[in-house]
């Protein structure tokens, strides 16, 4: 799909770093592959860390210019870009489906989606008010601005190519913080399509660099930000585990951090919920990018009374989910990211299918499509000793749990070191004020299973980090409250 594009130069094959597109320092390369099938789509520079320190002096000499715009100016930049995203939509959605494997209908999706984003915090840039406080001493007059915090560095995973740099990139250079970014080493190239359009929306040099790498040396490059003291934020959507780790090693320089990582969504049936309607939310709540989102569902609770029929209704559709490579038309599920992820899909599926768990729909790899491929799954009769109950599967596989009460599935649904995403289906009013209140998740969707937006913040609790992205809120993670104090005015 690649070779499809209008304009081919959206495909990079280097850095961008104080507005220069360079190789890697060491001159050495990697490759991009495509998931449905394994064929190289490009070879882009392995960045270590002498070109993540490149990116920072970049930064760092282009921050003073960019802090001082007018927030408007920033806004109109943005809008720009946002205007370039939407004009290139085809090229950018055959580009994310040709590396990460999504759909073509779902990455058009995504670039609505990520775009989005731009257009919020463009508006939202001209909208950062301080405070003037309330006097406390006749003379003095006190206030509370807010600053941008300075160099961020971005660090953002393959599930989401666009749309998760978008929303980390747009409110950083609205507050006017100044960006460096490496993109997974899955899914570099939309990352670094989407900084040649910033670029020519008149992002000014420096104020966006983008380095790509492959996992090892993209550790050494992460670890250059994490000790140089001018970074002074570090945004990250990816694993608990590794967000745990960035955690501990920023805190040499005391970042500032935003986390978003893994989660283990409940989705709950009761007995009173519309019964399709619940289905289509599992459809498009597991589903979505073939169950590969931090918000899938990871354990789906339906009360007894409506198990089997709940079930067999959910298996039906997804039994006819229609996978193929992205190049499909047709096709709803694309191959998952790499074979480490078809692996855990099929550890999960088998350890629960040998505690008696029963295979409705699915539970078996595609090999005749390819080595990435894992059909869409229904299992029932799960079991809380199962995989899935302390690990996100991230693949499209929804175990069916039963329950009896409400207070039980609540108990069950939050006992999980996550808490990020949590759904239910019901039509009692009361119970969803109930329910609402006592899931432990940073995001809820009730009756609904789409539940993002860039007009929403976005973010977990518990183990699922903390910050918020979307949304107001979203901006104030790039800010930093500065409290004037002025005497003498008596
Ligand atoms: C994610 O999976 O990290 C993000 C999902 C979303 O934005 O909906």
């Amino acid at each position: 799909m690649i070779e499809l594009l209008t304009r081919s130069d959206l495909v990079r094959d280097a850095n961008l770093i104080g507005g220069r597109w360079l190789p890697s320092a060491s001159g050495r390369t990697f490759a991009v592959a495509n998931p449905a099938n394994g064929d190289t789509l490009a070879r882009i520079p392995d960045s270590h860390a002498a070109d993540a320190r490149a990116a920072t002096d970049a930064a760092h000499a282009a921050f003073p210019a960019w802090r001082a715009r007018l927030p408007r100016e920033r806004a109109e930049i943005l809008r720009c870009w946002h205007a370039l995203i939407v004009a290139n939509t085809e090229d950018l959605a055959r580009l994310m489906s040709s590396e990460q494997g999504k759909p073509l209908a779902e990455a058009r999706g995504e670039v609505a989606y990520g775009a989005g984003y731009v257009a919020w915090f463009a508006d939202e840039a001209a909208h950062v008010h301080g405070d003037i406080l309330p006097p406390q001493q006749r003379g003095k007059r006190m206030t509370a601005v807010k600053e941008p915090v300075g160099i961020v560095a971005a660090i953002t995973p393959w599930n989401f190519p666009l749309a998760m740099i978008a929303r980390k990139i747009a409110p950083a250079l609205a507050a006017g913080c100044v960006v460096v970014a490496k993109p997974a080493e899955d899914t570099p190239l939309t990352a670094l399509a989407l900084a040649l359009l910033a670029q020519e929306a008149g992002v000014p040099d420096g104020v966006l660099n983008v380095i790509a790498a492959s996992r090892e040396s993209g550790i050494e490059a992460v670890a250059d930000w994490l000790e140089d003291s001018r970074v002074r934020k570090i945004t990250f959507t990816g694993s608990t585990a590794v967000g745990k780790l960035l955690a501990r090693d920023s805190a040499r320089t005391l970042k500032k951090l935003s986390l978003e990582l893994g989660g283990n969504a409940p989705f709950i049936v009761f007995e009173d919920a519309d019964l399709s309607a619940a289905v289509d939310g599992v459809i498009a709540a597991k589903f979505r990018n073939g169950g590969q989102t931090c918000v899938c569902p990871n354990r789906v609770y339906v009360h007894a009374s409506v198990y089997d029929r709940f079930a067999s209704m959910l298996a039906e559709r997804v039994g006819a989910l229609k996978v193929a490579a992205a190049a499909d038309p047709s096709a709803q599920i694309g191959p998952m990211i790499n074979a480490r992820a078809v692996e855990k899909i099929a550890r999960h599926v088998d350890h629960a299918v040998e505690r008696g768990a029963k295979v409705l729909t699915g539970g078996r790899r595609l090999s005749e499509l390819g080595d990435n491929f894992y059909a869409p799954t229904v299992l029932v009769d799960a079991s809380s000793d199962m995989l899935f109950c302390n690990e996100e599967t991230f693949g499209p596989v929804a175990p069916l749990f039963s329950f009896d009460d409400e207070a039980e599935v609540i108990r069950t649904a939050n006992d999980t070191p996550y808490g990020l995403a949590a759904y239910f289906y019901t039509q009692d009013m009361r119970r969803i004020e109930r329910v609402s209140a006592a899931l432990e998740a940073g995001v809820i969707g009730v009756n609904e299973g789409a539940v993002s937006s860039e007009a929403a913040p976005f973010g977990g609790i518990k183990e699922s980090g903390y910050g918020r992205e979307g949304s107001r809120y979203g901006l104030d993670d790039y800010l930093a409250i500065k409290y004037v104090c002025q005497g003498g005015l008596a």
